[in-house]
């Protein structure tokens, strides 16, 4: 089973060659032109190895076929698919192309793109003797050298490019699926904290209050950044430039303070039932902080936007607290 990851991971170093050199020959020109025109500079491009897979069905099997590798061993590595009648077609056809590194700079996997509005956006490799997508991070294998205790978590392939792009070298990407324990232990061995950066749609939302669980249960610290206006980080760093973004990330709040501004969203406090309701909610998450120090500094800012007392606030926390313990 080694020899056989082995042997893809050669194939996969061959085939991440053959996109890029299609990207920057003239048959890649429109797949050039859709990552200028999403903002990624020549010096960009070739730091993340990015790719273009020609239109048709079997432009990247004859390549590796002259490079020896069989067709059986394209459809092992998830880069040819066999059709009903027993060929073999080339899985990415029409795509720009993401290439998925590994810690030790391995070449494991890859995504690839549509240039226009169709589906399915993004396709990834299927899982393979060399790649397992619940145990890899986007980006992080330059991340990990970025200095730094603390990874900032986005949701996208083009969301941690612009990010380094724009200078913030430490931004890893999952790879649109839902955050994993494996994910999250693999941060955990480079990170002390970690910045959530997901989309700003309700859909990032959900995924960043399930991450907050998980990376918390690690024992990683967790801040939260919210962007507002529906984008994602590649978008606002596009539209607002990379000093707008490095402000959010400076005043991004802790995961306490997130949760708490995320459950006022849902009550009017104007109204005295949504405000008791709101406080009940508030004092669950409270609960959960175990310094009392901090959940000292939570209630003060509660007590105060709410206007009801600090001290009762926390006395039901503690009592909460107790009762669970
Ligand atoms: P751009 O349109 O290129 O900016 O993509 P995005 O990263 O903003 O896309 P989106 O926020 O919709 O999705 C986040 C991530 O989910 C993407 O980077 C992909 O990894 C993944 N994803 C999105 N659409 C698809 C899809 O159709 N299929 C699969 N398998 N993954 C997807
Ligand atoms: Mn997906
Ligand atoms: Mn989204
Ligand atoms: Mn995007
Ligand atoms: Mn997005």
């Amino acid at each position: 089973a080694s020899r056989e990851r082995a042997r893809i991971l050669e194939m996969n170093r061959a085939a991440a060659r053959f996109f890029h050199e299609c990207l920057i020959s003239p048959q890649g020109k429109e797949g050039l032109a859709y990552f200028e025109q999403r903002g990624l500079s020549m010096h960009t491009i070739r730091s993340f190895g990015l790719g273009y897979a020609p239109d048709g069905w079997n432009h990247l099997l004859g390549y590796l076929q002259q490079q020896g590798f069989r067709p059986e061993e394209l459809a092992a590595g998830a880069l040819a698919l066999r059709g009903r009648n027993g060929g073999y077609y080339d899985a990415f056809r029409h795509r720009v192309m993401f290439p998925i590194i590994d810690l030790r700079g391995n070449v494991v996997a890859f995504g690839g793109r549509v240039l226009d509005d169709s589906k399915p956006k993004y396709l990834n490799s299927n899982d393979t003797p060399a790649f397992h997508k619940s145990k890899c991070l986007f980006a992080l294998n330059f991340a990990k050298n970025s200095g730094g205790r603390s990874l900032i978590l986005c949701e996208g392939y083009m969301d941690a490019i612009a990010l380094h792009q724009a200078g913030f070298r430490n931004a890893v990407a999952t790879l649109g699926t839902a955050l994993t324990p494996e994910q999250v232990r693999l941060m955990a061995r480079y990170a002390k904290e970690v910045v959530i950066s997901y989309d700003a749609d309700k859909a990032g939302q959900n995924a960043s209050q399930r991450a907050i669980g998980l990376l918390t249960q690690a024992g990683l610290a967790v801040r939260v950044l919210r962007i507002e206006g529906g984008k994602d980080p590649d978008e606002f760093i596009r539209t607002h430039g990379a000093d707008r973004f490095r402000m959010l990330l400076e005043h991004s709040g802790n995961h306490i303070e997130y949760r708490l501004a995320s459950a006022l969203q849902k009550y009017n406090v104007d109204i005295t039932e949504q405000k008791a309701a709101y406080l009940k909610e508030a004092v669950e998450i409270l609960a959960t902080v175990e310094s009392m120090v901090e959940r000292d500094v939570y209630a003060g800012k509660l007590a105060e936007t709410l206007g009801v007392s600090k001290e009762n606030v926390l006395a039901d926390a503690a009592a909460l607290r107790a009762k669970r313990q």
